[in-house]
């Protein structure tokens, strides 16, 4: 196995922060001295009142809570920005690459940022907005979705980022399960040349959400749209009057920073919790740790503000270490596939940060696009969202990176706010397809189906034993779910809903969702949801969704339908169903394949078999791979499946 073994670049072993040594060694001290290793770790950020407690967290029920750095007081925005000025106020703080390929770049330095932030602050206090409002964030991605989150956290106030593909119903449900009374959108966003009726998806959101008094508009492209009297306010009008400084409201470190939304093996999207200090320490921290961030780096995350990702290594971790932080607007293939790396070189861009799917959708279209591009800036390549197919790493690492780019494969979710289990460049050596090492203050482990504690080299399901400070709090409006969904199955414990593999050196493999969970292109999307869509078509009696394995996505969306009895299948219905859902719940819900089912198999009780629908999906049809079907209420479900399978 050894050529499967990537070892520390000599460059990267000699400057960077972190060495294999000091890695091992500050992980070992972060578990044995806590308090003292997160004291100072918080001093990395600027406290108005600093700390002097560390984790006072339980997983225990009675007494369960994640609390960190209780008595500190801070701003995340004057973390972000204001501590800067002094030393790096010219340098680029945000840098801009639009949609359209002719259209320049903007840039934003730090005191410009200041400015633009506190503009934004103003425009949300006129607004009526203050400490504790919700706020909910419909942006694309141009630099005024990072200035509104920004202002949000000024004044004390915490945003809700909605992804701008979701739907108008989706977007209308996160509105009101937070009871936001803002929401800050654009007239419209752009990708790929296309555009997105964003303030019209807002307009239809507000017809179902009654709970938002004002709607600020960004003027994004210039088309037109409607205003309503009264509640919608445009932005740059607003600006224009607003003073362009703001003082920083003091947060306590457990005091919500924002809510987003994300999905689960049941019921309804979650709102997931994050507070102030503990969430931005663990943001910076981490940032650090995976990118080993220098001043005069250009650090591009190609993600989208509307999920984790953006939030934790576009705008926060980033801004917190004071980085040039890069923010495209468009799809890393259009207007031609070697529209990622073009970009790479106009900026001579330093590290990038991508998802796998991205990395086999551009696969495909051969090296050529690669090749003709630069790319000498790139020293390190990062990865996030999902598994990534040893096939694809290599790809990264060779073709796109010339085989001197370390690829920092980074597990974690939106629920553990950032990186968990990752490489640092210069301390780690690399196994394709592995995220590695834990982080310090990381402890995992691997358990089997009964909770034992399995050792040394094992498969199993991965759980963390202890609280670090970027834990997600609670679910919003919903506690009581938050100890449910995660610390019951394995008592004591954050249950990760994934697989893992641990090897004989300590590395971590993680194999995907042990739950009903599906990862769409590294997007999670729960089953629950699709089908809950699906079942209110007029037509449908009964769904089952389910993932299977498809060449870019990772894992496709494949659904099994049962119509009503008076209803004929057919392929225009099924193309119906399509469309359903992606107007339901948005487009990243589409299903990849719909299959007709006169019937699903059920236990005698009643309960779907999702393990036979999911061998199904898979292509796994011989009766060793279906396994026993006997305890179906009725076996013959099963053969009829088999034989209409769509894929
Ligand atoms: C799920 C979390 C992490 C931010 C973006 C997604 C999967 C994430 C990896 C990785 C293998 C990964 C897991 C996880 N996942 N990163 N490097 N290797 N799997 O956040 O939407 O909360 O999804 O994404 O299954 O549980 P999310």
């Amino acid at each position: 196995m050894s050529q499967d073994l990537f070892p520390v670049p000599p460059e990267w072993r000699a400057n960077a922060r972190r060495n294999a040594e000091s890695r091992a060694a500050e992980h070992a001290r972060s578990l044995a001295e806590p308090d003292a290793y997160w004291l100072e770790q918080a001093q990395r950020l600027d406290w108005i009142t600093p700390p002097t407690r560390a984790d006072e967290s339980s997983f225990a029920e009675g007494d369960f809570g994640v609390r960190w750095f209780s008595d500190g007081v801070l701003n995340v925005s004057v973390n972000c920005i204001d501590r800067h000025l002094a030393e790096r106020g010219d340098t680029v703080a945000i840098l801009w690459e639009s949609d359209n390929p002719a259209e320049a770049p903007r840039r934003y330095t730090y005191r410009q940022l200041h400015a633009e932030v506190c503009r934004f602050a103003n425009v949300l206090k006129s607004a009526g907005a203050k400490k504790g409002d919700r706020i909910t964030v419909y942006m694309p991605m141009v630099p005024e979705a990072a200035f509104a989150l920004l202002a949000c956290a000024r004044i004390g106030a915490i945003h809700s980022v909605v992804f701008g593909g979701f739907s108008p119903e989706a977007l209308a449900g996160r509105i009101t399960d937070c009871d936001s009374t803002i929401v800050i959108t654009a007239d419209e966003g752009r990708r790929g040349g296309k555009t997105i009726a964003l303030k019209a998806n807002v307009d239809k959101a507000l017809d179902l959400s009654a709970c938002v008094q004002k709607v600020i508009v960004v003027q994004a492209t210039g088309g037109a749209i409607a205003m309503r009297d009264g509640r919608d306010i445009w932005y740059h009008e607003a600006a224009a009057d607003a003073a362009s400084d703001c003082p920083a409201e003091p947060m306590q470190a457990e005091d919500p920073l924002f809510i987003l939304y994300t999905s689960g093996s049941t019921g309804k999207p979650k709102g997931v919790l994050h507070t102030t200090g503990g969430y931005l320490l663990w943001a910076a921290l981490t940032h650090e740790l995976c990118f080993d961030y220098r001043p005069g780096d250009i650090y591009w995350c190609a993600a989208d503000i509307g999920w984790v990702t953006g939030h934790s290594y576009i705008v926060y971790g980033p801004l917190a270490n004071g980085a040039t932080t890069l923010m495209y607007e468009g799809l890393p293939n259009w207007p031609t596939p070697g529209r990622i790396w073009q970009i790479v070189d106009r900026h001579a861009v330093h590290t990038l940060f991508t998802a796998p799917t991205v990395l086999r959708a551009l696969m495909k279209e051969g090296d050529g696009f690669v090749t003709a591009t630069s790319r000498a800036s790139l020293r390190l390549l990062g990865t996030v969202g999902e598994p990534i197919n040893p096939e694809a790493w290599r790809w990264y690492h060779t073709v796109v990176g010339e085989g001197r780019c370390p690829i920092i494969d980074t597990w974690w979710q939106t629920e553990t706010g950032g990186a968990m289990i990752a490489p640092m460049p210069g301390a780690t050596d690399l196994k394709p397809g592995s995220a590695t090492l834990p982080m310090p203050g990381v402890d995992p482990q691997i358990v089997d189906a009964d909770g034992k504690v399995l050792e040394g080299a094992a498969e199993g399901n991965l759980v963390v034993t202890r609280a670090w400070p970027g834990l997600m709090r609670t679910v919003w409006g919903d506690h009581d779910r938050f100890f449910q969904t995660y610390f019951t199955t394995y008592p004591g414990k954050y249950t990760t809903g994934d697989g893992a593999r641990r090897d004989a050196d300590g590395y971590y493999w993680i194999t995907g969702r042990v739950d009903d969970v599906i990862n769409v292109s590294g997007h999670r999307m729960g089953t629950a949801e699709v089908e809950s869509a699906l079942v209110l078509h007029p037509k449908v009696a009964e769904a089952a969704v389910v993932g299977f394995p498809h060449d870019i996505k990772g894992q496709g969306i494949y659904a099994y339908v049962t119509l009503n009895a008076d209803e004929d299948p057919s392929d225009t219905l099924r193309q119906d169903l399509v469309k359903w859902v992606r107007t339901e719940i948005g487009p990243i819900a589409t299903p990849d394949a719909i299959q007709f089912a006169p019937g699903l198999p059920k236990t005698r009780s009643g309960k779907i078999m999702r393990r036979i629908l999911r061998k199904i999906a898979e292509g796994e049809v011989s009766a060793q791979a279906l396994g026993d079907t006997s305890t179906l209420a009725d076996p013959a479900v099963v053969e009829n499946l088999v034989r209409n399978r769509v894929v």
